[in-house]
């Protein structure tokens, strides 16, 4: 657990940093058309800075027909018009590294659009040099779907053409057709596809999905998943043995890697659904920031998440440096999940672990997931699986900036409803409040920026019960504790000879009070002593 920060004499810009997710559509429409672009992130950036945040990864900008919201690309060396063009990200990438924030894009390599000019040439014949670009498999015996495995929005994985008589392989929906990575053309295409924005000076990517990218080459059924209940989707009625996580994704994730060390200070961070221990794989195979899923999913409880943090720090090497995320496009908000009064707790502990924090938008506010009524559902899984709370919308819903119409969103409709607290939750009414949870992100983001014992020292545990959970971080001579109330009740921290001077509540009210062997924590209160 107590890493040698030695390692660490150097931190890179997104090891002491904080990256900070932007979901495009819903940061700050410019042309009233009712969905964000790239001038309103452009117009934003003044705030980006004043937040303190190292890294805004953008969800992505490409051309596409926007059936999965952009992760279904036409063309990814590009810009969709409805975002701006390939001059306005250039101006932001500009403007946004003079104020020292790096910009990341999404890099979405396992599937395409089926609009996509090499997709539209590959199902145009059989001989179509294309083809082998993409998964195509003749029918089972039966003529059914060449095997059993399934399409995470739902369905079969297998999309049959009738123009070529053969199926092909979808692992999202059936217009994001899967490419083929053992294809050497398809690797050597996607790896332009990299260049071609490092060159425009990106600082990293999110790759999209990486587990994916190699399927099992006899494509073997899938065996029944026996912890499958039925409030889960139907993809997870099944074990993913062989449709994704295969040993020969090495050779591919290190390709990306290689490219991407030509280049100064760029970072690599790879959406990984995978139990804790999988990780370590994909930061061995050079990911340097395999997403850390863990708080998304466990319940909101001390032990678990004591447990959690000691298991992850267990597992990571030396060199391998952690990450948190609290939040993203595709699962409900945190201030959802665990109340209100809870997510600043958890601010607290995303922003004071060891490793890169992920904040999604809007989260800073403690922005709610908003209903949407099904008549005007967006997200496709929603829309394939109805009625069991798989839309991801809620999520998704604009940015709330200010108290005026639309939350200053748009001056014309909304593609998402604007949440209705925006008059009391939105940036402009929390930057000027000294108690506000975007206050409390600040001083936190500023905290763990000039505080090396807070971004790169070492983690320590000290307690954890069913209320409590408190560690330790240091560096050199400094030292902090930071012990998280996960509950409404007081508690009372106790430990013999500390000694120590709070610096932070979420409440922001307890400051420079002096504790001796021990101090009380109010109902959802952390203390950084
Ligand atoms: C990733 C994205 C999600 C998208 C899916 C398919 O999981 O985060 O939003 O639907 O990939 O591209």
């Amino acid at each position: 657990m107590d890493v040698d920060t030695n390692v660490l004499n150097a931190p890179r810009w997104w090891q002491i940093g904080v990256l900070y997710q932007i979901y495009p559509r819903s940061c700050m429409d410019s042309n009233g058309d009712g969905v964000g672009d790239l001038q309103g992130i452009l117009h934003q950036l003044d705030y980006y800075r004043w937040l303190g945040v190292a890294g805004l990864w953008l969800s992505p900008i490409y051309p596409s027909p926007m059936v999965d919201f952009g992760y279904d690309v036409s063309d990814y060396t590009d810009i969709d018009l409805l975002f701006g063009t390939l001059n306005e990200f250039d101006a932001l990438l500009e403007a946004a590294h003079r104020l020292n924030v790096r910009i990341l894009m999404d890099y979405i390599p396992n599937h395409i659009s089926d609009q996509h000019p090499w997709f539209v040439q590959a199902r145009s014949a059989r001989n179509n040099p294309y083809r082998e670009w993409y998964i195509w498999r003749d029918p089972a015996s039966d003529g059914g779907p060449p095997n059993n495995w399934g399409s995470v929005f739902g369905g079969s994985a297998w999309q049959w053409d009738e123009r070529t008589d053969q199926y092909y392989l979808h692992s999202f929906l059936k217009e994001q057709p899967d490419l083929n990575w053992r294809h050497p053309e398809v690797r050597r295409a996607m790896m332009d596809v990299l260049r071609f924005w490092l060159n425009r000076g990106v600082d990293g990517f999110r790759i999209d999905a990486p587990a994916r990218l190699i399927k099992d080459a006899a494509f073997r059924d899938e065996p029944p998943n026996p912890a499958y209940t039925p409030d889960q989707a139907p993809y997870y009625c099944l074990l993913h043995t062989f449709s994704r996580d295969q040993a020969e994704l090495q050779d591919v994730i290190r390709l990306l890697r290689c490219v991407v060390d030509k280049y100064d200070d760029r970072v690599l961070i790879g959406e990984v659904y995978l139990p804790l221990p999988r990780l370590m794989f994909y930061y061995e195979m050079g990911v340097h920031c395999p997403f850390n899923f863990q708080l998304l999913k466990r319940a909101w409880r001390p032990l678990l998440i004591r447990q959690l943090i000691d298991t992850y720090e267990g597992l990571l090497s030396a060199e391998q440096w952690p990450n948190w995320v609290l939040g993203n496009h595709d699962v409900s908000r945190v201030a959802t999940r665990i109340g209100v009064a809870q997510a600043r707790v958890a601010a607290m502990l995303l922003l004071t672990l060891r490793g890169t924090p992920t904040s999604y938008y809007g989260d800073e506010i403690g922005m709610l997931d908003v209903p949407t009524p099904p008549a005007l559902a967006q997200a496709p899984w929603e829309r394939n699986v109805p009625g069991r709370g798989l839309g991801r919308d809620p999520a998704r819903t604009p940015m709330q900036w200010n108290a005026q119409a639309h939350a200053r969103f748009t001056t014309g409709t909304p593609w998402l409803p604007v949440a209705e607290n925006y008059a009391q939750v939105n940036v402009e009414a929390q930057r000027w409040d000294p108690c506000s949870l975007l206050t409390l992100y600040r001083r936190l983001i500023a905290l763990r920026a000039r505080e090396p014992a807070l971004h790169s020292g070492a983690c320590a545990p000290i307690v954890a019960d069913d209320r409590l959970v408190a560690s330790t971080r240091t560096s050199g001579d400094r030292r902090f504790l930071i012990a998280l109330n996960l509950n409404s009740d007081t508690v009372v921290f106790q430990q013999d000879g500390l000694y120590g001077r709070v610096i932070l509540s979420p409440f922001l009210d307890q400051m420079e009070t002096a504790t001796n062997d021990a101090f009380m924590l109010r109902g959802n209160e952390g203390l950084v002593v």
